[in-house]
């Protein structure tokens, strides 16, 4: 696989930071370039007689094959080192400057106690997670920009998410992105519904900090708030047309899982859609079984049983209709027809969309 390699930071960022980032970012591309394809030939030439069954029968055959221990070493190793070039690179920028005349809003609750099973984890391996200061929110935003590894320049990720997953909402007067983190996945809806009121929601105040500052910056008349999506977001219930939520609910325990949905349903008017983004198995045992063990490297303790669930059961117990899951292909066509995702030799994650509507 030949990519050019992503550019590595900002013209803020000191030689010596984009040398550091451009290290990590070359070392990742190698795991997910050759050591992903070596992992699956070595597992395929051992398990040519007896073809693997499913991911349980091949993750022992998986861990047996030579390139194993590099693979799997490999992955956290440069996730760890990631994080702390990334450090590295923010460590001179200070707290988030909150705009003097906004056109949003920025709706914190001081009082809101943060779940143990959210800040029990060090998630995605981030020394201190994504919610401790501002810093933890810097760190994040450039780490998202650069792990999907020239996927997500400009986040086009996440504009492709919009126009293939929510393109045709017509004249939407509310929109909801739970779990919005620093407002990547919230930005996109504002531009592509300028009319529409558009709320992000999320437990993590200085990614919500964030959020709104670079919705100001970028002119977006963006509200977020601060509040649990499990739980109670305190917005009315049926007053939205539209609710998206992209890479949250592998982070969810089971309950909290089940309440996200029940959430969902509440907010949305009758005949109102959903549009969850996240990760489903492929049926390839290999691949599967890499990504059952992404989630221990990774310190996404929940996203293995997330993906065993049958999530679009769920939806439907939670009141939803027409609840599926379809494939994303965040480097061609967006949103596909069906749970089929085109073949790719490298290292990629199962990007997947679970499309469901209230009755109406
Ligand atoms: C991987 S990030 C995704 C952010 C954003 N949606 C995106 O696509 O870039 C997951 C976000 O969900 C937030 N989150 C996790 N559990 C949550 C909950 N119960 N309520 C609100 N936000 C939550 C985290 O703080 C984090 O910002």
């Amino acid at each position: 696989m030949t990519r050019a390699a992503p550019a590595a930071g900002s013209a803020a960022l000191s030689h010596e930071a984009r040398a550091d980032l451009d290290f990590v970012l070359a070392w990742r591309r190698r795991w997910a370039d050759r050591l992903y394809p070596r992992l699956v030939a070595e597992t395929r030439a051992a398990t040519a007689d007896t073809p693997l069954a499913d991911r349980k029968a091949a993750m022992p055959q998986v861990r047996a094959q030579p390139v194993y221990p590099w693979f799997a070493w490999s992955e956290r190793a440069s996730q760890k080192a990631l994080w702390r070039a990334v450090s590295d690179a923010v460590a001179a920028e200070g707290p988030i400057e909150m705009p003097a005349h906004p056109r949003g809003s920025l709706t914190l609750d001081p009082g809101l106690r943060l779940p143990d099973w959210y800040t029990d984890w060090d998630i995605h391996v981030q020394p201190g997670g994504v919610w401790r200061a501002d810093a933890s929110a810097r760190v994040y935003e450039l780490g998202a920009k650069l792990v999907m590894m020239g996927d997500n320049d400009d986040y086009a990720f996440h504009s492709r998410f919009v126009e293939t997953c929510a393109g045709d909402l017509g004249t939407p007067a509310r929109i909801v992105d739970l779990g919005c983190g620093f407002g990547k996945s919230t930005w996109p809806f504002k531009r592509a519904y300028p009319e529409a009121e558009v709320i992000g929601v999320d437990l993590a105040a200085p990614c919500l900090r964030l959020a709104h500052a670079k919705a100001e910056a970028q002119g977006l008349e963006v509200h977020f708030r601060q509040a649990d999506v499990t739980t109670d977001t305190g917005i009315e219930a049926g007053s939205a047309d539209f609710v998206t939520a992209t890479m949250l609910i592998h982070e969810l325990p089971q309950p909290q899982l089940r309440g996200f949905f029940a959430e969902a349903a509440r907010l949305l008017r009758p005949g109102g859609r959903m549009a969850v983004l996240d990760f489903q198995f492929t049926g390839d045992p290999v691949r599967d079984t890499a990504m059952v063990e992404h989630g221990t490297r990774n310190n996404e303790p929940f996203l293995p049983g997330m993906m065993a669930q049958d999530t679009a059961a769920m939806a439907r117990e939670a009141g939803f209709a027409r609840a599926g899951w379809v494939a994303f292909d965040e480097r061609g066509k967006g949103r596909l027809p069906t749970l089929a995702w085109p073949e790719r030799a490298e290292w990629h994650f199962p990007w997947a969309v679970l499309e469901a509507e209230m009755p109406a």
